[in-house]
């Protein structure tokens, strides 16, 4: 049989997004930070995995995504790229890597891509990134933008708020998102948004949105894992459905493993490793 090159399993690429938007297909995107998490993701068929700055929060318990790195971001986003093999790596591009200059953008971009290994990068921002999503894009890098509850934007906000509910911030909204595709983006997620709004967004642009907080009008949606297996509980967004209470099973099982070894059952005699025992005897 001729070998073709094509995969059983699709992989998910910039192109299988376009497709999906113009078939109507829901696109599904969840976060992961670590290999083990990759490829369970990976596993279940989900579309995109994002590398988000959130892992500041989730994995490295600060209290916002601003003391976030480039190493961060490289370090991790490799770590997924090792589980990763039919959904799209989308790799978020941290607090001030590219709002500095269209250069250090081009320049960030590229090491997400050299180093960790991303297909694409996330930046947050309307019209005033256009230029620094353009430049990216003409170095074959795919942007993905983000509008509404910017999280790198939670000082200028005054807090984590929903975004664009009156009339000239819904129309700013509307005009950041028209912009960003005309820039080149294949994509823009819209965070924490009213759904009519994003609704309004999703059939006025031709690239899909991604919704988390947005309502179901979006292309597609994202959560963060955490939130969606209760995992974390610093912080509890309505948007977030709980699908399964992994974090009340680990602590569950953390406090078995504990107690088990309190009473001498774990390790049990399956557990172990056998030897010819004359020889203890012999050792002096
Ligand atoms: O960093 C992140 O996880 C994100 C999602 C919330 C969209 O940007």
């Amino acid at each position: 049989m001729l070998k073709t090159g094509v995969e059983e399993t699709m992989k998910n690429t910039v192109v299988t997004f376009q497709q999906a938007k113009e078939k109507g297909e829901k696109l599904t995107m969840l976060t992961a930070y670590d290999y083990s998490t990759a490829k369970l993701v990976d596993e279940a068929g989900i579309n995109a995995i994002l590398v988000g700055d959130s892992l500041g929060m989730v994995m490295l318990g600060y209290e916002d995504t601003l003391s976030v790195t480039m190493e961060d971001m490289i370090h991790h986003s490799a770590a997924v790229a090792r589980g990763a093999k039919n959904t799209l790596l989308i790799t978020d591009m941290p607090f001030m890597s590219y709002q500095t200059s269209v250069y250090d953008a081009v320049v960030n971009a590229g090491r997400l891509v050299k180093e960790g290994r991303a297909q694409a990068v996330k930046l947050e921002g309307g019209v005033e990134v256009c230029d620094h999503i353009r430049a990216i894009v003409n170095a074959s890098i795919p942007v993905c933008a983000h509008l509404g509850l910017t999280p790198q934007s939670v000082n200028a906000f005054g807090g984590f708020k929903v975004q664009g509910k009156g009339e000239e911030a819904a129309q700013k909204l509307l005009d950041a998102a028209r912009a960003v595709e005309e820039a080149g983006a294949f994509a823009v997620v819209l965070e924490c948004v009213p759904q009519a709004l994003a609704e309004k967004i999703t059939k006025s642009v031709g690239i899909p949105t991604i919704g988390i907080g947005a309502g179901a009008g979006c292309d597609g949606q994202v959560l963060v894992y955490q939130d969606m297996l209760a995992m974390y509980s610093d912080m509890a967004p309505k948007f977030v459905k709980q699908f399964a209470q992994i974090g009340s099973q680990m602590k569950e099982a953390f406090l078995a493993y504990k107690k088990e070894v309190a009473e001498g059952t774990f390790p049990a005699q399956e557990h172990t490793f056998k030897m010819d025992e004359s020889i203890i005897d012999r050792l002096y």
